[in-house]
């Protein structure tokens, strides 16, 4: 049996046993992928994208990237005044509206998600996150008041969405839930002893979205965990080291691409913004 046609059968079985109840391991729906889809690098046809932290960095680009295809973009943001960026392309695409989110406030994601109510969203894309700043996170000199931020910004806050905008995703076309993870959170491979909280909170939100992927295979939802590459961007540049980067409209262009070519015999895969599955 070819490793797709096995990975096809895990995931019926996973899907079967849902409906009976029984809980099986990640590695149903997470392991044995052949990563086979070409890189499209854009997105192709229309449909509905909600982007969380559509203000600057690869979100902005994700946003422009979507708008610019005929899209229909929700961008949010936290402080839609000061988002200039995002208003400039709102102004050429009129599709593209702007929304006010705080991933950390759980009414706020509830209020939006009503306010949407019975509008399909086709690809529920979260990018928000924050990196907690490195200066916080050499072990053995921890400054654990940023631990709980990080963890509610990149892992409660992707969830939380998740749950709110489900019937939103279930009701569209495409169904896709995506969260925009990290080569960071790999335990399959660690690479520099730093940003101790942000790498387990990508590990978390690695494991939450496995988790969500087989509690939603049922309903023909496909989830997307994608690191988006090694990006110019403030949260970047915050981290101070020196390799090379890609831009975040590259960035953006090529996740738009992997998120568009995603199957659902993938759910749950850990994937690159090129397309290769990572080790968890
Ligand atoms: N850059 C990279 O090389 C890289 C590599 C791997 C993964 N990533 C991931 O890629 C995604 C985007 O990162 P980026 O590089 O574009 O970072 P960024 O430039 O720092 O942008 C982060 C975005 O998240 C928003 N945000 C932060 N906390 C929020 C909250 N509580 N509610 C709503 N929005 C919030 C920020 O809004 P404000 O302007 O209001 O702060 C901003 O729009 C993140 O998930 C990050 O972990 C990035």
């Amino acid at each position: 049996m070819s490793r797709t046609s096995k990975r096809r059968t895990d995931l019926e079985l996973t899907r079967r046993n849902m409906v009976f109840g029984v809980a099986l391991g990640a590695t149903a729906l997470a392991g044995q992928v052949v990563c086979g889809n070409p890189v499209k690098a854009q997105p192709t046809g229309t449909g509905t994208v909600l982007i969380t932290g559509a203000n600057r960095g690869i979100g902005l680009e994700l946003a422009r990237t979507y708008a610019t295809h005929g899209w229909k973009v929700i961008a949010t943001a936290r402080r839609p005044d000061e988002a200039d960026d995002l208003k400039a392309i709102a102004a050429e695409h009129p599709q593209l509206s702007i929304e006010q989110l705080d991933v950390q406030d759980h009414a706020m994601i509830d209020a939006l998600a009503e306010k949407l109510e019975g509008q399909p969203i086709d690809v529920l894309l979260n990018n928000a996150a924050i990196l907690g700043g490195r200066e916080n996170q050499e072990y053995p000199k921890l400054n654990f008041d940023m631990f709980e931020p990080v963890m509610t910004t990149n892992v409660e806050g992707p969830v939380k969405m998740c749950e709110a905008f489900l019937e939103h995703v279930a009701m569209s076309d495409r169904k896709k839930l995506i969260a925009i993870t990290s080569r960071q959170g790999s335990i399959g491979s660690l690479f520099e002893s730093s940003l101790i909280f942000y790498k387990s909170s990508k590990s978390a939100l690695n494991m939450a979205m496995s988790v969500v992927a087989m509690r939603v295979a049922d309903r023909g939802i496909t989830v997307g965990l994608i690191s988006p590459g090694a990006v110019d961007t403030r949260m970047m540049k915050n981290l101070g080291v020196i390799i090379p980067l890609i831009t975040p409209a590259e960035s953006a262009r090529l996740v738009s691409g992997v998120i568009d070519g995603l199957t659902f015999e993938q759910s749950g895969i850990f994937i690159s913004h090129t397309s290769k599955e990572l080790p968890w």
